[in-house]
């Protein structure tokens, strides 16, 4: 059986890791094989490329670079982890994906759509997740979340950006889930991590038996 690929998105502070975290811990008590995961990282190469990069050390190379950083990063991802996961039947979670580039380099820091997309081609490969969950949250009380989080000194590269590019990474991921209605789901993150985790969980469950239903079908 071939694997499935969930990515999580949405801005900084909308308890991304929490729902990830729940996620994992309902799909594995069903007794799926389920492996969590986060970029930019999740492969040894790419934790070092993250640290880099949410130090703020590319950012006065510009939004192209970075985009170079994060795709890098990418590459080995998918070759170290993701890929041979799926292949042996698992369900990935994982915390951001190609989406946070269109979104924070593209909609928000306004690399050229085109360029993201050529660059999307040559890191993905084909690769798209099953299923994208958005994590949706008025600006004003993620950031505040995130900034909590992670207190005053601790704020990473892009969680010290202004409350208007904030505003754009979250208007970015609701243009991104009409263009790909079939891909993503929007969720209302302004809940109750209980109520979120409980929808999150039932899309998953939607979204899992339509595809193994749909696969035992094609079967002889
Ligand atoms: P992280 O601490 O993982 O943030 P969060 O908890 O909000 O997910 O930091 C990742 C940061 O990198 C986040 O600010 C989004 C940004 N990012 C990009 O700008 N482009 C990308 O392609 C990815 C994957 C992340």
């Amino acid at each position: 059986m071939s694997g499935f690929f969930i990515t999580f998105e949405g801005g900084e502070g909308t308890g991304k890791s929490t729902q990830i975290a729940a996620l994992a811990e309902s799909l594995r008590q069903a007794g799926h094989d389920v492996v969590t995961t986060r970029e930019p990282g999740g492969s040894p190469r790419a934790e070092e490329i993250r640290g880099f990069l949410l130090a703020g050390k590319a950012k006065t190379h510009g939004a192209f670079a970075e985009s170079l950083l994060f795709a890098a990063a990418r590459i080995d991802h998918l070759r170290v982890l993701i890929e041979p996961a799926l292949k042996r039947g698992a369900i990935v979670l994982c915390d951001r994906f190609a989406d946070s580039t269109r979104v924070y380099q593209g909609a928000a820091s306004g690399l050229d759509t085109g360029l993201i997309q050529a660059l999307e081609r040559v890191t993905l490969a084909g690769r798209n997740p099953d299923l994208t969950l958005i994590l949706d949250c008025p600006v004003e009380k993620s950031l505040s979340r995130a900034r909590a989080r992670a207190g005053e000194s601790g704020q990473d590269r892009f969680e010290t950006e202004t409350q208007a590019f904030h505003q754009h990474i979250r208007d970015g991921f609701l243009a991104l889930a009409t263009e790909e209605p079939d891909r993503c789901v929007v969720i209302d993150a302004d809940r109750p991590a209980h109520d979120i985790a409980k929808d999150v969980l039932d899309i998953v469950h939607l979204r899992l038996a339509s595809v193994r239903g749909a696969a035992k079908k094609e079967l002889p």
